[in-house]
């Protein structure tokens, strides 16, 4: 079996990884369109690593114009795996602090429109995503991240808004309401289609900021978030280079098999 390909995407703040070697850049094509960026090839800590700037190399890329099924579909086609999400994002806990790291394993949708299947035009498929994060990847960046002593929380609601403006005070004392962790704006998409790809997906979600519900604390600005995204950057690199080398090949998670009997299209239940 040809060795899986191990796939990063960089959210803001992290638009390369030093110390990749064998580096090839490949701009790929795909039914769905372009994916942001040229994908970054080559081996990082001994194995095959493929990376991608969600936003683009110069961010040029909104949240809500990002194609999301290009990207996932790019990572695919490359032969990966697992897809290690990097991304900026608010906290909404007092006890997640700004530098803080959080591995979610939820989801809650407050995007409009956007599209989020690699299903339509004449194929109907369902796939469950009740557990939308994978497991063994979650678990792994959470090891991986204590061993370099950064702050993590290991689960927690990630929830994903349409942007580009922040929220409201309004809707952020809503969304604390509710018992999110964090909120961004884009990791959703991403774990839908990886999912549906039978694609494993955790997200390393760095908090650059209380959003703006916080009594005591500035609400969150542009100023802010890339300050802390810059020091956020430098952790998520040292938690790339201990995870990378322990993920395995061999994958027991249900992200593996995913869309097996999930297309209803033509099946025997549905007369002709
Ligand atoms: N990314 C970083 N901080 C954020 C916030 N407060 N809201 C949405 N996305 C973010």
């Amino acid at each position: 079996m040809q060795e899986q390909t191990i796939g990063i995407i960089g959210g803001s703040g992290l638009y390369d990884i030093e110390g990749i070697t064998d580096v090839e850049s490949l701009s790929i094509d795909t039914p769905f369109g372009k994916p942001s960026d040229n994908f970054t090839l080559g081996i990082l800590e001994g194995k095959r690593v493929a990376f991608l700037p969600r936003h683009g190399k110069g961010h040029t890329i909104l949240p809500s114009e990002l194609n999301f099924r290009a990207n996932i579909y790019g990572m695919k086609r490359l032969g990966v795996g697992h897809i290690i999400a990097v991304s900026a994002v608010g906290s909404m806990k007092e006890e997640i602090k700004p530098l803080d790291i959080v591995i979610p394993d939820q989801f809650f949708d407050r995007t409009r429109g956007r599209i989020n299947t690699f299903f339509g035009n004449g194929i109907v498929g369902h796939v469950s995503f009740a557990d939308p994060v994978c497991n063994n990847l979650a678990t792994l960046l959470h090891e991986s991240a204590k061993s370099v002593n950064a702050r993590v929380h290991k689960g927690g609601t990630y929830l994903c808004m349409e942007g580009p403006l922040f929220s409201t005070r309004a809707e952020s004392h809503v969304y604390r309401q509710w018992g999110v962790s964090v909120i961004g704006m884009t990791n959703l998409q991403e774990a839908k289609l990886a999912r549906e790809a039978e694609i494993c997906y955790s997200t390393l979600a760095m908090a650059t900021d209380y959003d703006c519900w916080h009594e005591e604390e500035d609400h969150v600005t542009l100023e802010m978030v890339i300050s802390n995204l810059n020091k956020n950057a430098e952790m998520a690199k040292k938690i790339l280079k201990i995870a990378i080398p322990k993920i395995k090949q061999s994958r027991t998670c249900i992200c593996a098999t995913a869309a097996k009997d999930a297309i209803i299209t033509n099946k025997d239940i549905v007369p002709e």
